[in-house]
């Protein structure tokens, strides 16, 4: 946009304004395609990576794309992006935003007890059974299931046609995990987190059906106490136009910039990385204390599921654990990939 060069669509230098009067005479358009990203699919999902010569991305999920293939593969017409992405800055450390909503339960009761008062989420009067699961390389994933529906292949909130096609394309222990779903979010470490959710649609009282929404988000850090958030809400490809439209209101009215939660979220996130960076702060360990008493289970209602898995009713803070345990041997190790190149990395 500069000086005005053109590329084609594969990245090729098509055309360079005054390229006769301004440049030498051999100038070689060849020499100056656009540098090329490796890129990899995963069921819908496109990553790419300047690191051309790095891990694959089968090798860098390791054992979380047994989670990820949960939740993404289920749907045999795929995942839609309904509507514009979401996009917002705020002055939050990524760090914190990307653990607040794709790690942290604890603050669910008491940051965002009235939004729960309300009766947005769908609830069950038993106790929940929350499983998380520690991966490798910094990923984490924390399901809150429904234990009382009698049904373990059912997917509440989702157009109910569907849920056969759900449980066909998964293996019996991942339609397991991600059936009776109440909340489940996690992170891709370092900075794409999930949460897939049933929760009441709140847009008309007088019929208001029970939804479930999925969400990607983008934590892009724009500096130390900057980041820039993308949110894409994902509905599957073949799910009714109506239930569509009733998955994406539902997640604007509540994790969207302008919803019930998330200016909770911004304004206490932007608050903590604040008061992170004072002098005082600075000489103490941040707390991740909860859920520290509890140890690994080997299975979980007689299953093995991947990473390090934690068993409770209530919160544990292991995933943040893991992010943070992550992070800090990057951030420590004479192996970290050299960031002047191209592109950089997240941290
Ligand atoms: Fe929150």
């Amino acid at each position: 946009m500069y000086h005005g060069w053109t590329y084609d669509t594969d990245g090729r230098l098509r055309g360079v304004p005054g390229l006769r009067q301004w440049y030498q005479p051999d100038f070689d358009r060849a020499q100056h395609s656009l540098r090329s990203a490796r890129v990899e699919v995963f069921h819908d999902l496109v990553f790419a990576t300047w690191q051309l010569d790095g891990p694959s991305l089968t090798d860098y999920l390791g054992d979380f794309a047994f989670y990820l293939e949960a939740l993404m593969a289920r749907s045999t017409a795929g995942w839609e992006v309904v509507g514009e992405p979401l996009r917002w800055v705020s002055q939050t450390n990524w760090k914190i935003s990307v653990e607040n909503f794709g790690m942290d339960s604890l603050h669910l009761g008491t940051l965002h007890e009235n939004p729960g008062r309300l009766g947005i989420f769908g609830g069950t009067d038993q106790e929940p059974l929350a499983i998380t699961s520690v991966c490798q390389n910094g990923h984490g994933i924390e399901a809150t299931k429904f234990m009382d529906s009698g049904d373990d292949r059912a997917f509440p909130g989702y157009p109910e046609e569907l849920w056969e096609d759900f449980v066909a394309n998964l293996s019996d222990d991942q339609a397991w995990f991600v059936a009776n779903n109440l909340v489940c979010k996690g992170n891709i470490f370092p900075n794409l987190s999930f949460i897939d959710l049933f929760h009441d649609y709140t847009g008309d009282p007088s019929t208001p059906p029970a939804v479930a929404a999925k969400m990607l988000r983008l934590v892009r850090p724009t500096g130390p106490l900057s980041s820039e958030v993308w949110m894409w809400i994902l509905v599957p490809r073949d799910a009714p136009e109506q239930w569509k439209r009733w998955s994406q209101e539902s997640l604007v009215r509540t994790l969207g910039v302008s919803g019930t939660f998330e200016p909770d979220d911004l304004e206490n996130t932007a608050a903590i990385s604040s008061a992170n960076s004072g002098s005082v702060a600075q000489r103490w360990n941040m707390l991740f204390l909860a859920g520290e008493h509890l140890k690994p289970s080997a299975t979980v209602e007689g299953r093995q599921l991947p990473g390090e898995v934690f068993v409770c009713s209530a919160n544990t803070e292991s995933m943040q654990r893991g992010f943070y345990r992550e992070w800090r041997t990057r951030m420590s190790s004479a192996a970290t990939p050299d960031r002047a190149g191209v592109g950089g990395d997240a941290s």
